[in-house]
């Protein structure tokens, strides 16, 4: 297996000048690859290079993935310091207490005593069952408080605090969110988990997180080509087929999806690609360490932008909300 050279991955720095890599692996199946591939993926990419998972308790195959972690350590393919491991605690577990019964079930599941970044996956408690279609609602689910998410920071801030936890981060979020519980955190959140891909920039929040020294991680950064159903429209846009895109690509040699990546990382965000595709997951790292995109081709790129938000996060509205729109506050602020 081709190895990457650890020095030549780009990488980025935290609020408090903290390295880490460039580039991670996704480790969302998408109700399409099962656990066993994902954990192979895992250890695969570690002895290809990567250093970054990016994992989250609702995808389900923490435990596998922990066989991995464990396995590339024993076998002294890295140690744990080499390694930036996420994870996220998610919408069932935000009231006061789970958050550290979350936090630790994913530690013994990854079998790892601390973790790098823990993540509030969703700024708010609404659940959906894994799985579940994407007309399901749930009676229960409300729209944000500020209230409740601070309950949830709270117990995120004490797990750094107990040394559970490196950083914290928020994903999923508005500028009318992050204005409303930015100044309320002790502990400020080092990375900020969103939808980032060409067909969808989101300028002005990826602006707005730099400028409070939030590091953007960027989710479906390939824009989620085997993304669930539920996750799909017929006005979706797929980025490896813009047709500025394929010929920007053509004229590298590389596939779409990679140009996707490099155009992510010299944009300076921390794309999170997933494949459990051998030939697949090296390129990806590997695109981002060679032949880079010229100012002009980024500029072309910027110009791609269709404002085409792939996870609407619909099974996540409230009794009386009006459409998906309503869970990304599109004329401000927060909608009640
Ligand atoms: N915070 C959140 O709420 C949130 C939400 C969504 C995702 N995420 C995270 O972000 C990660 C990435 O997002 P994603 O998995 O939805 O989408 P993605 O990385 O944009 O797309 C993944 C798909 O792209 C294809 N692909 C990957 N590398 C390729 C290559 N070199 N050439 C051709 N095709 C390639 C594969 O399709 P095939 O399977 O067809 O080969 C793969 O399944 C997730 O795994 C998860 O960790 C977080």
């Amino acid at each position: 297996m081709e190895v990457i050279d650890q020095k030549k991955i780009p990488r980025r720095t935290l609020y408090d000048g903290t390295e880490i890599p460039a580039l991670g692996m996704g480790t969302f199946g998408s109700d399409k690859y099962g656990p066993e591939q994902i954990a192979q993926a895992v250890y695969g990419g570690i002895h290809a290079g990567y250093r970054l998972i990016d994992c989250a308790a609702v995808y389900m195959n923490e435990d596998r993935i922990g066989e991995s972690l464990d396995r590339v350590m024993q076998e002294g393919i890295v140690q744990r310091e080499d390694l930036f491991i996420t994870s996220k605690v998610w919408n069932d577990m935000h009231a006061e207490g789970k958050v550290k019964e979350s936090c630790e079930k994913s530690l013994r599941d990854l079998r790892l005593s601390y973790l790098d970044l823990y993540f509030v996956h969703w700024p708010f408690p609404n659940y959906h069952a894994p799985g579940c279609d994407g007309d399901s609602r749930n009676p229960d689910s409300r729209p944000f408080s500020v209230e409740e998410f601070m309950t949830t920071w709270r117990q995120c801030e004490r797990l750094v605090e107990e040394g559970k936890v490196r950083y914290i981060g928020m994903s999923n979020m508005t500028i009318p969110k992050l204005e409303a519980v930015l100044p309320l955190c002790k502990i400020q959140p080092a990375a900020l988990e969103m939808e980032l891909h060409p067909s969808f920039q989101q300028p002005e929040l990826f602006a707005y997180a730099k400028a409070h020294g939030i590091l953007p991680v960027g989710y479906c950064p390939i824009g989620s080509p085997s993304r669930p159903e539920r996750d799909r429209t017929a006005e979706d846009v797929a980025d490896t087929q813009l047709p500025e895109l394929v010929e920007i690509a053509a004229r590298h040699g590389i596939h779409p999806a990679c140009l996707c990546l490099k155009w992510a990382v010299q944009r300076g965000q921390v794309p999170i690609p997933f494949s459990v595709k051998e030939p697949q997951y090296i390129s990806n790292l590997k695109c981002i360490t060679e032949d880079p995109l010229t100012p002009e081709e980024m500029e072309v790129i910027r110009q791609a932008d269709r404002n085409c938000r792939l996870i609407k996060g619909q099974v996540f509205l409230w009794p009386g909300a009006r459409g998906w729109e309503d869970l990304w506050d599109m004329d401000g602020s927060i909608t009640q």
